[in-house]
């Protein structure tokens, strides 16, 4: 497996597999990689003979007072554990490789509209610097394929409307959510959790697993099932930001006839903001 932090090198070894007609798929990250992000190396193999992995932790996504210095770094740690998988190249750039006028003047892609309610009201900007980095990942690699966590459900919806809306030539993939035995979504932010936080952790799926049932059940007073599942996380120890029923199509609200659903929690428990969602399909 290759290591790069240069674009130099990253494109001649693109230029090499392209030369043997070979596909590419990129699976982006920020590092500190665990099971989940394995699973999406995998994911992105079965649909292209090469796969690069980027880690970078962006700037541009992390809002004044979040985690950005303290975010985790194990650039050593992932190497190990992607040399076990299918990951033919690693491409680590420094900021100035991905933002060669600074973060600060940086051309911004911006994807209105879906960004508005969710993670994007909690965490201003946050969206547009996601967006602004896949792009320039995208404009960079030109990958075949890119592959994204469910566990970011609106991440990965914004990032399917700027590809289509830029008429990008890239299929995008989700991969299923990665949980612990005990059904907590694997995050690097799980680190953040003290062993009391870790016991509680599991109730946020839970939550989700309950209100899917109550949904595959005939019910439709969504309004009340937030309410309800609201309350019992607070009660249980998280500050619940938002829990939403949704159409699991663009996030909007949904009607009582809506077959496709995705119930989306994001909660702070401690000093970890935990995000997690289940799709439903009556
Ligand atoms: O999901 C993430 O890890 C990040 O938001 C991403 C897509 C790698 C962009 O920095």
């Amino acid at each position: 497996m290759l290591v790069t932090h240069t674009q130099q090198e990253l494109a001649e070894q693109i230029a090499e597999w392209r030369h043997h007609d070979e596909h590419i798929a990129l699976v982006p990250t920020m590092g500190s990689l665990h099971a989940g992000h394995l699973s999406l190396v995998e994911l992105a193999r079965e649909h292209a003979e090469r796969v690069i992995v980027s880690i970078f932790v962006n700037p541009t996504q992390f809002g004044e007072g979040e985690d950005f210095d303290n975010y985790p770094r194990s650039l050593e740690r992932d190497k190990r554990r992607l040399k076990k998988t299918a990951a033919d190249m690693i491409f680590a750039p420094d900021v100035d490789t991905l933002y060669p006028f600074g973060p600060d003047k940086a051309t911004t892609v911006s994807v209105p509209g879906l960004t508005e309610n969710f993670c994007g009201a909690a965490r201003p900007g946050h969206f547009d610097g996601v967006t602004t980095v896949v792009a320039r990942l995208f404009a960079i690699v030109q990958p075949d394929v890119a592959v994204f966590g469910q566990k970011d459900y609106q991440q990965q919806l914004v990032i399917r409307r700027m590809t289509e809306d830029l008429s990008l030539p890239i299929s995008i993939i989700t991969g299923e959510t990665v949980r612990d035995d005990d059904g907590l979504a694997l995050s690097s932010r799980n680190s953040y959790l003290s062993d009391e936080e870790r016991a509680i952790a599991p109730t946020l799926y839970a939550s989700l697993q309950s209100v899917g049932q109550k949904l595959q059940a005939g019910r439709r007073e969504f309004v009340e099932l937030e309410a309800a599942a609201i309350e019992q996380l607070n009660n249980a120890g998280f500050k619940v930001d938002y829990f939403a029923i949704r159409r699991a199509l663009n996030l909007e609200v949904p009607d009582r006839d809506c077959d496709d659903l995705v119930v989306l929690v994001a909660a702070q428990l401690g000093p970890a903001r935990l995000i997690d969602n289940i799709v439903v399909t009556i």
